[in-house]
């Protein structure tokens, strides 16, 4: 064998989106303003909610987002005509042709399951596949069955497909076992055109829920209570429900994304377009921990972060609690604050991937059971790791920002399914941050 048959090299070989990575040099404190987008979990939802009548919806503040893309597809196998352009989304609904959303699109995209509640609601009936679990957890839909039975729906489930039926759904009091946003919303598309009144009790209360109930009502519907434990739905007749033009509220998982972001890289940024009462309990445990976080009414906050933060225990739980879709971003703060802190993840069984990631990065993180013990260390290092969902793909752009060396981070597929051009937004900041 000669010496160059033996050489290493790998063979020449066109970069795919696949092996796109982002790299960091942590280091650099962030100054400046940043803009947030509108809220993904908000937009999805009204995307399906679109379907309730036959007519045109156009979605404003919607962020350009792989999972919005991906909703497009779903709702355009269903027969609609979906437009996507910077900043909006507009659905013509008026030739709905197919009842069925199959495995290979809502694999994709758990979100999307939520077109059964519209489509039961307005053609009597719906066959749409099983997501599955995913990377954090089981995540079941007994509650969404079982509310979508109570309305009177025949509703079952074989070879993977939820087949739900049911032209005269009526209104009736539905307790949900525990605040589930896609069983609130189900319920709420679904009930919007039962007939008489639906109360949903233990409903979700996410600003989201909000937004998805006021977009309903634009379009015709009767909800009101949405923001609270109880939901009322007074269902009204299919022909007097119509498309509407609407706004998408701002992304609080964002801004909380960028609080987090300044808490390990230090510094002083001011966040627009936000609203900060949607993010209390974040606000409350960053202040506690040594964060200075002013609100400038309505859509405007600074924070500021100067030396080391102070570790705080850390408790996920529905909204308005400390929300579980945080709990990545904050752990990479927590692996680097004075202290032990402990996060306990109450809303998913395995949500804690990324502790591995962070562990190559110097991290103390020990694993028992829902919980994670974090012993801060002094600093971060930079090291190759890997997004195991979208939220631990910003945990570790985080845990990066404030790391000595360079950070590489691969799996950015997780990342562009629900955040905008975030490496661009921190980068503006002052981060030292590119793909490629
Ligand atoms: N659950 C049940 N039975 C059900 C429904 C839910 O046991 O019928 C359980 C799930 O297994 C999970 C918990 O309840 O453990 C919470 O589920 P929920 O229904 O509230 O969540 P979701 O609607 O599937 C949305 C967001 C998630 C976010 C959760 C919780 C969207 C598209 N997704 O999911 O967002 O974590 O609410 O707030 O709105 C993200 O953005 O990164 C993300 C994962």
């Amino acid at each position: 064998m000669t010496p160059e048959a033996t050489r290493l090299d790998p063979p020449a070989k066109p970069v795919t989106d696949n092996e796109q990575r982002i790299i960091i040099r942590g280091g650099n404190p962030l100054h400046g303003t940043v803009r947030v987008g509108g809220a993904k979990n908000a937009v999805l939802k009204k995307m399906a909610a679109a379907l309730l009548a036959p007519d045109v919806s156009v979605l404003r503040n919607v962020p350009n987002l792989t999972d919005v893309q991906m909703m497009a597809e779903v709702l355009r196998h269903l027969g609609a005509k979906v437009t996507i352009s910077p900043g909006e989304v507009v659905i013509d609904a008026r030739n709905i042709n197919e009842l069925e959303a199959p495995y290979e699109l809502v694999s994709q995209l758990r979100a999307s399951f939520i077109v059964l509640g519209p489509l039961l609601a307005r053609f009597g009936q719906a066959k749409v596949s099983l997501p599955g679990g995913c990377a954090i957890g089981e995540r079941r839909i007994d509650l969404h069955e079982r509310g979508l039975k109570q309305l009177g729906a025949d509703c079952r489930i074989e070879h993977g497909y939820v087949y739900a039926s049911g032209s005269n759904l009526s209104g009736t009091r539905i307790y949900l076992d525990r605040p589930s946003n896609g069983a609130t919303e189900n319920i709420m598309l679904a009930a919007s055109q039962a007939d008489g009144q639906t109360i949903i009790e233990n409903a979700a209360q996410d600003p989201e829920i909000v937004n998805l109930a006021d977009f309903i009502n634009a379009m015709g519907g009767r909800i009101t209570g949405a923001g609270s434990y109880q939901i009322a739905i007074d269902g009204v007749k299919a022909e007097n429900m119509h498309g509407a033009v609407f706004e998408t509220i701002p992304d609080r998982l964002e801004a909380g994304t960028f609080i987090m972001a300044v808490m390990t890289a230090g510094g002083e940024i001011t966040i627009e377009g936000v609203n900060p009462h949607h993010l209390y309990s974040v606000i409350s445990k960053v202040t506690e921990m040594g964060a200075e976080v002013a609100i400038y009414a309505p859509d405007t906050m600074k924070v500021r972060t100067q030396g080391r933060l102070q570790g705080r225990d850390v408790t996920t739980v529905p909204y308005p609690g400390f929300p579980t879709d945080l709990q990545a971003p904050i752990m990479a703060v927590l692996a680097s604050a004075e202290g032990t802190s402990i996060i306990s993840e109450t809303i998913y069984e395995n949500r804690f991937m990324h502790a591995g990631e962070l562990r190559r990065m110097g991290a103390d993180i020990a694993l028992t059971g829902s919980a994670a013990v974090i012993k801060g260390v002094p600093r971060l290092m930079g090291a190759e790791v890997k997004a195991t969902d979208l939220r631990a793909a910003a945990a570790l752009i985080i845990a990066g920002l404030g790391a000595d060396g360079v950070t590489e981070l691969t799996g950015l597929h997780h990342l562009d399914r629900g955040y905008e051009n975030l490496e661009d937004k921190v980068r503006a900041l002052g981060a030292d941050i590119w793909r490629r």
